[in-house]
């Protein structure tokens, strides 16, 4: 029977869960750690799933349509790689505007599918140095004001971020584990994909430990990668320090699902980028090396022999190759152990 799709949205979802048994076996792991590789989605990483929702729920409620709608969004990156490759597909045209810090090659990724990069003035952009997403709504108000029928995603606080994970994510996860799964663990930009997905894990058992990956603020701010806002950590920050939840808190991180909180540093997250590029043949960015550092850490722990522990991995390292991290890597990884 032929198998011809209709389009790319028709190919999001359905990642896959690899079980890391060579790197197990290499250092000498008690737990299981079973990556669910995101980057399978077809433009690149875990946010094809929330653009599409995005999109496909305000078209559902009438809210938008190619014919009249141009969409609006301000992002780092993989929103926007999404939201333009998708955009694309269903012919809707597409105006983003960039947080600084952004890698050349979403950049040239956002270009390459025909986005429109609106220009984001200085004055406009340096409260965002200063009060982190907060200072998003204002620029955001702007994009909509010059752009006739705009339609703004919002993936901050647009619940359909979160129901895509908890829709998808969380139910493949479970699905692929037959159940089986004791510990989850993702970092937070939106919050979206760790309340999506741990939400949906814990309604099923709630026995599962879902723990969030923050970057370590030394390494944030002293940063390894040149031009880096966010110490290359790239999509993720830290939500909770030792007086609550911080003001990089987004509307759709719900601390209800969350169990523990765990710091690691930048070269912890080289040292995982690299063991799994040599031991696995996988190469994966920042965000999904700092999840998996965390869970070789985990795996290590008696209290966890058997266990699936599985990190969420963002995105493919080739979407940053431009950072060089391979030269990095040799001043800071091989001073630390994981
Ligand atoms: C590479 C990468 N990792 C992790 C995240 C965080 O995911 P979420 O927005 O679901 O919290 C993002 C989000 O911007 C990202 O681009």
């Amino acid at each position: 029977m032929a198998k011809i799709y209709n389009s790319v949205t028709e190919l999001v979802g359905h990642t896959p869960l690899v079980e890391f048994k060579r790197l197990a076996k290499e250092l000498g792991l008690k737990g299981r750690v079973i990556g669910k590789l995101e980057y399978f989605n077809p433009a690149g990483s875990h946010k094809d799933r929330i653009a599409l929702e995005i999109i496909e729920q305000a078209e559902a409620r009438g809210d938008i349509s190619p014919d009249k709608t141009t969409l609006v969004e301000f992002t780092s990156g993989n929103t926007g790689i999404a939201l333009a490759s998708f955009a694309a597909a269903k012919g809707y045209p597409f105006r983003i505007g960039l947080q600084p810090g952004v890698s050349v090659e979403r950049l040239k990724l956002l270009e390459a599918y025909n986005a429109e990069i609106i220009p984001v003035e200085p004055e406009l952009l340096a409260p965002v140095y200063e009060k982190g997403i907060e200072a998003f709504g204002p620029i955001i108000e702007r994009f909509i004001e010059e752009t006739p029928n705009g339609y703004a995603t919002l993936q901050l606080s647009n619940p359909d971020n979160v129901n895509a994970h908890y829709k998808h994510t969380g139910p493949e996860i479970w699905e692929d584990t037959e159940g089986e799964v004791g510990v989850f663990i993702g970092g937070v930009g939106t919050g979206g994909s760790t309340h999506g997905v741990s939400k949906y894990l814990k309604e099923q058992n709630g026995d599962i430990k879902t723990i969030v990956v923050q970057p370590d603020p030394e390494s944030v701010a002293n940063s390894a990668v040149e031009g880096a806002t966010d110490g290359g950590f790239h999509g993720i920050h830290q939500v909770k320090d030792e007086n609550g939840l911080t003001a990089m808190t987004p509307d759709n991180f719900n601390e209800n699902v969350i169990d523990e909180y765990q710091y690691i540093t930048y070269a912890e997250t080289l040292k995982a980028i690299h063991l799994l590029a040599k031991y696995e043949g996988i190469f994966v960015g920042a965000s999904a090396g700092a999840s998996l550092a965390i869970a070789i850490k985990e795996a290590r722990k008696a209290e966890n022999e058997g266990k699936m522990i599985v990190p969420l991995l963002p995105d493919n390292g080739e979407r940053y190759l431009s950072e060089d991290i391979q030269r990095v890597r040799h001043e800071l990884e091989d001073s630390v152990e994981l």
